[in-house]
C-alpha cells in the first residue's frame, strides 16, 4: 500500500459509521432500544486508551502515516479532556461510547479519525474497552479486600481473648474467642482476594486485532498492543475474543462469593446488635432510627450489605444466562453485559469500604459475651475430653456428660457450678482438677493448636495475617 493511497479523500461520513446501507432512518424507539451511550460512556477513558494504542501500532505498521497518527492522539486526548471535564456532548443517535468519540474525532481532525478504524471492528474494541475497565475495578476491588481485612485485624487484636459462645445451629455449642471467630472472615476474603487476582489473569488478554470476528488483512501487530496497554498476552483465537464474556462472568461469579461472606457476616451482626443478644454496638453513624418507633436504632447497612448480595447473585445468573444461547460470535445481546457487570463492581466496591469502616465503628459488650457464653452447657464438651484424658473412651465419657448436663438443667445451674460430690456421682474418675477445664478461659486456652481458638493462636494467625497484608 503506497503512503498516497492512505490519504485518499472518500465520501464525509454520514452520522453514524455503519448507515450507508440504509434506505431509511432508523424508528426513534428502535434508537432507544438499542443504544448503549447511557450506560457504557463509563467506558470512555478505557476506549480512548485502546484507540491511542490501536492507532500507534497502525502507525508503526505503516498502515496510517505518521500525520495521521499525531492527529489522532491529539484528538483522543482532547476529546478525553473534553469528557473529564463534562464538556463533551453524548449524542444518542450515535447509539455508543464508540461512535460518539469516533465522530468527534473526525469532526475535529477530519479524514485521520476516519482511519482510526482501520483493522478494527466495534467487536474487538468493545470486548477490549470492558477487559481494561474490568481489570483497573478488580484492581480496586483488591484494595478494597485488604482494608476490609486490615480492619478485622485490628478488631480481632482487641478481642483475642474476649469469650463468646461459639455456635452450631444456633444454639450455644462450645466457647471461642470473639478474635477467633473475626479471623473465620479474614480467612474467607483471603481466597475472596485470590479469586479476583485469578480472575484477572483471564481478564489480562488483548481482544483488539480479532476484527469483527476473523482477524484482518492488514499487517497488523497485536502483541505491540497489548504491551501499549498492559495486557499479559493476546486472546489466541479472533472468534472467542469477541464473543465470550466467561471473564465477567467469573468476575461477578467472585464477586457473588465475597458478598455471600460479608453477608454471612452482616446476619452476625445484625444478631449480635440485637437487643436479645447485646454482643455488640454498631456506632449511630451506621444505623438509622424509625419514623414511628422512638426507641429504635436499626442495622441498616449490614442488612442492606445482606439484602444487596440478591442483586449480584442476580447479575451473575443474569450473565449466564446472557451467554448460554448464543453461538460464534459477537452478538448484541453482549451489550446487555454492561449494566449488571456496572453495578456488581458498584456494589462490591461501596460495600467494602463501608464495611471496613463499621468495622471500626464496632464496640463489644464483653460482660454479655461472656454470660453467654456461660448459659449453654458450653464446656461440657471439654468435661467429655477430661474423662477420655483420664483414659474413658471417648462414647462413654459423651454419655456421662449428657447425665450430668441433664442433671445440671434439672438443677438450673451450670456444670461449673456443680459441687465435686454431684459430678463424681456420674463418673469417679472426676477430681478437683476437674474445674479448670469447665472455666471458660481453661476451655478456650486449651485448643492451642493452629487454627484453634486459644488467645495465643488468634495472636498469632493476626501476626501471620499481618504479613500477608503488608
Ligand atoms: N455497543 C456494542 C456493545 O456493547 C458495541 C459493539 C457493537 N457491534 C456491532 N457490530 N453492533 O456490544
Amino acid at each position: 500500500m503506497s503512503k498516497n493511497s492512505l490519504n485518499k479523500k472518500v465520501p464525509t461520513q454520514k452520522t453514524k459509521g455503519w448507515s450507508g446501507r440504509f434506505s431509511e432512518p432508523v424508528a426513534e424507539l428502535v434508537k432507544q432500544y438499542t443504544a448503549s451511550v447511557n450506560f457504557d460512556k463509563r467506558l470512555a477513558e478505557f476506549d480512548i486508551a485502546g484507540s491511542i494504542a490501536h492507532a500507534q501500532m497502525l502507525g508503526a505498521q505503516g498502515i496510517i502515516t505518521k500525520k495521521d497518527l499525531s492527529a489522532i492522539v491529539k484528538g483522543l486526548n482532547e476529546i478525553l479532556a473534553e469528557i473529564q471535564a463534562g464538556k463533551f456532548e453524548w449524542l444518542l443517535d450515535l447509539e455508543d461510547v464508540h461512535l460518539n468519540i469516533e465522530k468527534r474525532l473526525t469532526d475535529k481532525i477530519g479524514d485521520a479519525g476516519k482511519r482510526l478504524h482501520t483493522g478494527r471492528s466495534r467487536n474487538d474494541q468493545v470486548a477490549t474497552d470492558v477487559r481494561l475497565w474490568l481489570r483497573a475495578v478488580s484492581d480496586d476491588v483488591l484494595t478494597g479486600i485488604s482494608k476490609l481485612q486490615t480492619s478485622i485485624l485490628d478488631l480481632a487484636e482487641q478481642h483475642a481473648d474476649t469469650i463468646m459462645p461459639g455456635f452450631t445451629h444456633l444454639q450455644v455449642a462450645q466457647p471461642v474467642t470473639f478474635g477467633h471467630h473475626l479471623m473465620a472472615y479474614f480467612e474467607m476474603l483471603k481466597r475472596d482476594a485470590e479469586r479476583f487476582a485469578d480472575c484477572r489473569k483471564r481478564i489480562n488478554k488483548l481482544p483488539l486485532g480479532a476484527v469483527a470476528l476473523a482477524g484482518t488483512s492488514y499487517e497488523i501487530n497485536r502483541e505491540i498492543v497489548a504491551k501499549t496497554l498492559g495486557f499479559d498476552g493476546v486472546c489466541e483465537n479472533s472468534l472467542d475474543a469477541v464473543s465470550d464474556r466467561d471473564f465477567a462472568i467469573e468476575f461477578s461469579a467472585s464477586a457473588s462469593v465475597l458478598m455471600m461472606h460479608l453477608s454471612r457476616f452482616s446476619e452476625e451482626l445484625i444478631l449480635w446488635s440485637s437487643p436479645r443478644f447485646a454482643f455488640i454496638d454498631i456506632a449511630d453513624r451506621f444505623c438509622t432510627g424509625s419514623s414511628i418507633m422512638p426507641q429504635k436504632k436499626n442495622p441498616d447497612v449490614p442488612e442492606l450489605v445482606r439484602g444487596k448480595t440478591g442483586r449480584v447473585y442476580g447479575h451473575l445468573v443474569g450473565l449466564l444466562t446472557l451467554m448460554k444461547g448464543q453461538p460464534l460470535a459477537y452478538n448484541k445481546d453482549n451489550q446487555e453485559d454492561k449494566e449488571p457487570l456496572f453495578d456488581t463492581a458498584d456494589t462490591v466496591l461501596i460495600t467494602l469500604e463501608i464495611y471496613a469502616d463499621m468495622l471500626r465503628g464496632i464496640s463489644v459488650n464483653k460482660a454479655n459475651m461472656r454470660q453467654a457464653a456461660l448459659e449453654g452447657f458450653a464446656t461440657a464438651t471439654d468435661l467429655a475430653d477430661y474423662l477420655v484424658k483420664k483414659g474413658m473412651p471417648f462414647r462413654d465419657a459423651h454419655e456421662v456428660v449428657a447425665q450430668a448436663v441433664k442433671h445440671a438443667v434439672k438443677k438450673g445451674c451450670d456444670l461449673a457450678d456443680l459441687p465435686l460430690e454431684e459430678l463424681q456421682q456420674f463418673s469417679s474418675m472426676i477430681a478437683n482438677d476437674v474445674y479448670k477445664m469447665l472455666t471458660l478461659e481453661g476451655s478456650v486456652a486449651s485448643r492451642n493448636h493452629i487454627g484453634g481458638t486459644a488467645p495465643t493462636q488468634v495472636k498469632q494467625a493476626i501476626a501471620r495475617a499481618r504479613k500477608i497484608l503488608s
